[in-house]
């Protein structure tokens, strides 16, 4: 008797606060008027008026301004942190999983989990007021494995973009909910400033990936970008070492492609972690490179056991044994990293063994 007496009282409580959220939202929607509000972006650089009411994010956006935001304003990534240096409402529990306590102190924000309610004054570095949005058609597809395929856009308008290898854009995908928003890096060179290439892998049910997947040529495509934190190493006597599993190629082939057609001579080694030879794709392309540049090596590794019908006589087990074994200590040297985040985590403890700095390590999980 108290027990149900106590799941009833639980279940009321439950259901009052519920409630209570539910009409708080629908009031601030429908019922509370922010009017104007001002929006400063760096210190008068940028200054805008807006309809408060709106998350800092989609109103940077409506703005032409591009934040980057892989998870499309979920509040899941981390990506989409800027300065508030006013009016940005107290810290809400949603952010600070992604907030150091440093970027804390200095105002960090998740620019989409703040709501514009009044005058606000933010900081924006220059690399995100470059960003731009870019219309393309489906110049190719091409399958490189059975989930993962290539996807070539060519620029509309003879627009160019301006990338450094590494970076990636935002491509916006149709949803049930309205356009979203995922994240994909450029596999084409710098040297090609009116493609943008991509690789991508079909993650089931996924909105972004299923809509790549199915595109064809002469579809039209929109994104925004170039984003990301990648920086090529300008001393040519630094060595390049890049390591990727599965879709984490794209970047790598990008940051390989333009090292080469500037540097001919430039030492860099590519590491490659497959699970069986399915999984392999762009070997062929990156031996031809090898031969044409003697000091660029390739080493794929797969991580199953070989079936008998398989052959292979490359390495085999995790990607960072294969690291490991083919790199000497103490070279000057700069890594970018792509895959998923037990692979990302057991490549960087090799390399800050074999003596890089964290600061020469990059990386981007996914
Ligand atoms: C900086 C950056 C660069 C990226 N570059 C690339 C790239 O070059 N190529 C590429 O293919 N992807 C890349 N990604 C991943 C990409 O942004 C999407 O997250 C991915 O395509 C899944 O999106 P979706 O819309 O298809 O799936 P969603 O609709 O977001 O998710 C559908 C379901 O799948 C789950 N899910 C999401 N991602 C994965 C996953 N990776 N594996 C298994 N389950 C998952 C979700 O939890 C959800 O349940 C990158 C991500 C980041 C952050
Ligand atoms: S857009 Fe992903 S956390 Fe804000």
């Amino acid at each position: 008797m108290s027990f149900s007496i106590y799941l009833y009282s639980v279940l009321s409580f439950s259901g009052l606060v519920i409630l209570l959220a539910a009409g708080l939202m629908i009031a601030e929607r429908f019922l509370i008027n922010y009017g104007i509000c001002k929006l400063d972006i760096n210190a008068g650089e940028k200054p805008l008026e807006l309809e408060g009411g709106q998350t800092l994010l989609s109103s940077l956006y409506a703005n032409e301004i591009f934040i980057p935001s892989a998870c499309g304003g979920k509040g899941s990534c981390g990506h989409c942190k800027i300065t508030v240096t006013s009016g940005g409402g107290p810290l809400l529990p949603t952010e600070t999983p992604y907030l150091t306590r440093k970027e804390i102190r200095s105002g960090a924000r998740l620019a989409c989990q703040v709501k514009i309610r009044e005058d606000i004054y933010v900081r924006i570095p220059e690399d995100f007021l470059n960003v731009k949005l870019f219309n393309a058609t489906v110049e190719s597809t091409r399958r490189l494995t059975y989930d993962i395929k290539e996807i070539r856009l060519k620029l509309d308008d003879s627009q160019e973009i301006s990338q450094r290898p590494g970076q990636y854009v935002q491509v916006q995908a149709p949803s049930p909910d309205g356009p979203v928003f995922r994240a994909y890096s450029i596999s084409s060179p710098t040297y090609e400033p009116t493609v943008v290439e991509l690789v991508v892998r079909l993650v089931p049910g996924g909105i972004g990936s299923t809509y790549l997947h199915n595109l064809n040529a002469d579809d039209k495509v929109a994104f925004t970008g170039p984003y990301g934190d990648f920086y090529l190493n300008e001393d040519p006597s630094v060595e390049i070492i890049c390591v990727g599993g599965g879709c984490g190629m794209a970047p790598m082939k990008n940051i390989i492609y333009s090292l080469y057609d500037r540097w001919p001579n430039r030492s860099c080694w590519l590491f490659f972690g497959c699970r069986t030879t399915e999984d392999i794709f762009y070997l062929e392309r990156f031996k031809d490179l090898e031969r044409k540049h003697p000091n660029f090596h390739v080493i794929y590794a797969l991580s199953d056991e070989l079936k008998p019908e398989e052959k292979w006589d490359g390495e085999t087990g995790f990607i960072h044994l294969a690291v490991d074994k083919h790199l000497e200590h103490g070279i000057p040297r700069q890594a970018f990293l792509c895959g998923p985040p037990l692979m990302i985590e057991a490549v960087t403890r090799v390399l800050e063994e074999k003596g890089l700095r964290p600061d020469d390590i990059f990386y981007d999980e996914f």
